[in-house]
């Protein structure tokens, strides 16, 4: 039975870059008029009260998205955008949800979510639009039934919740298999970095893949000595080509704004070159 629930972790350190990341892919999607499908593996709610008794046990928004002051962090001024009227209403949004209301005529989402409660909400959030198919179908496998998409054009997030210490590895081969059916589709990896050895073994992994164009973006807010989550990462197969330079000039300061201690944490590695 899966456990984990987003409730407890929406809107912190972690959501920022993944959400900001992710706005910027759907962004270049559509800078060609040619629609594309977008798939959400691990969907989630779609949206989050940040008022909530789950949200408030953890207090995480409190060390992420709360914690932001925008007038310093113009490097994110679109995400900014599509979060405040939430953050008004004491709420977040989640990957589904941002996707979907960007999407135009044409476009599609897929969303896969595996919890009994949780897809109550993902489908009251996000199926009532008619370009959402949300499925109660394990995401890994939805992918793979998807791909290639007759679209010819991809985004995926895949944003698993790591309770089995073997997602680690597993999560490259799905990757690499959606390459093999798509290789065109920009592939969109979450990690959390909790354990460094099990990052380092996985970008091993992805260096001995048959993939192409593979970026790693990483954002700390702690020492990684420290116990819990001191970064997350994203893992981009097929990236934007302007994200590198989007990503150096924009999330140094954003890690610095929230670390404790202030110093900025972040990498950027090509994994696998074009
Ligand atoms: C990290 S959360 C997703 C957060 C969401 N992507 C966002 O950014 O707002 C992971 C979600 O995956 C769901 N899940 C776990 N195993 C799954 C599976 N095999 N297939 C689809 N969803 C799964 C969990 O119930 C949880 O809601």
């Amino acid at each position: 039975m899966l456990s984990y629930q987003h409730h407890y972790h929406a809107g912190n350190h972690a959501d920022v870059l993944k959400h900001w990341l992710l706005l910027a892919c759907v962004r270049h999607m559509q800078k060609k008029d040619k629609p594309f499908d977008y798939i959400d593996t691990h969907a989630g709610a779609g949206l989050y009260r940040l008022d909530s008794a789950k949200a408030r046990k953890t207090a995480e928004s409190d060390e992420g998205v709360l914690k932001l002051d925008w007038k310093k962090l113009d490097g994110l001024k679109d995400y900014r955008s599509q979060v405040a009227d939430d953050i008004r209403a004491r709420c977040y949004p989640g990957s589904p949800l941002l996707a979907k209301r960007l999407l135009r005529p044409g476009d599609k989402a897929w969303l896969f979510e595996m919890h009994p409660k949780t897809i109550i909400e993902l489908r009251k959030h996000c199926e009532k639009h008619k370009v959402c198919y949300v499925r109660q179908e394990d995401g890994f496998q939805g992918l793979s039934s998807l791909l290639p998409t007759a679209s010819r054009r991809a985004l995926v997030l895949i944003d698993p919740s790591y309770e089995i210490k073997s997602d680690y590895q597993t999560v490259v081969k799905v990757m690499e298999a959606a390459y093999q059916k798509m290789p065109q589709a920009m592939l969109l990896l979450w990690y959390p970095v909790v354990d460094v050895h099990q990052i380092r073994q996985m970008e091993k992994a992805f260096a001995k893949s048959k993939m192409r164009n593979v970026q790693l973006f990483e954002m700390g807010i702690a020492d990684n000595s420290e116990p819990g989550m001191s970064a997350s990462g994203m893992v981009v197969v097929n990236p934007p080509w302007t994200l590198a330079d989007d990503f150096i000039r924009t999330i140094p300061a954003v890690s610095a704004h929230l670390a404790k201690d202030h110093k900025a944490r972040w990498r950027h590695q090509t994994l696998l070159a074009e």
